[in-house]
């Protein structure tokens, strides 16, 4: 990163609180997320973690403190947000009876790539996924680990800046 480049964080969280009725789901967290980096966030069952993950998406409101991602309120700014974000962990984004490969084409469509451009691009992430067997098979047929793949690299279609990953129980590497 050049020195004239702002250098705010990420993510910059802090004192986010969110109770649903009297579970204190998170109670002033703060954490900061260099850009480049990789977080990993641990803890028990019902610590809060999707909690946080929904806030920081902009997909739940915060109860108080405060969210930035590169400098932008998830509350304030939640489609300056999302449009420079990934969630990977809704699997809403697959539809079953299109292939793999014609699953990352549409969505490459979505986010308004050209035809050639998105093409291209499952391609690419096909091959980054280890999906290129699979490609021409409707998304139904894919295994468990193969379907957690495919809407990995869903979420990676659209290259966003920052990429969220609720329990992605599998092995990243490469990526
Ligand atoms: N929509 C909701 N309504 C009521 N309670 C909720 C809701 N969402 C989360 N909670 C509660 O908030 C707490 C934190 O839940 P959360 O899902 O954030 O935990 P988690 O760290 O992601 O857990 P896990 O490891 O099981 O995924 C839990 O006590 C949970 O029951
Ligand atoms: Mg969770």
């Amino acid at each position: 990163m050049s020195p004239s480049e702002p250098t705010e964080p990420a993510i910059l969280v802090e004192g986010l609180r969110k109770s649903f009725g009297s579970v204190q789901a998170l109670r002033g967290i703060d954490f900061a997320v260099e850009r480049g980096s990789v977080l990993g966030v641990l803890g028990p069952n019902g610590a809060g973690k999707t909690t946080a993950v929904r806030i920081l998406t902009t997909l739940l409101r915060p109860d108080g403190g405060r969210a930035l991602i590169e400098g932008m309120d998830v509350v304030r700014q939640p489609e300056a947000v999302r449009e420079i974000i990934g969630l990977a962990g809704q699997s809403a984004a697959i539809q079953d009876e299109l292939t793999g490969r014609e699953n990352l084409e549409i969505l490459g469509r979505l986010y308004h790539l050209p035809k050639a451009r998105a093409r291209l691009r499952a391609e690419e992430l096909l091959e980054r996924f280890d999906l290129l067997d699979a490609a021409n098979r409707t998304a139904r047929t894919y295994s468990g680990g193969m379907a957690r793949r495919l809407d990995l690299a869903a979420s990676l279609v659209a290259e966003p800046a920052v990429l969220f990953l609720d329990e992605p129980r599998m092995r990243l590497g490469g990526i």
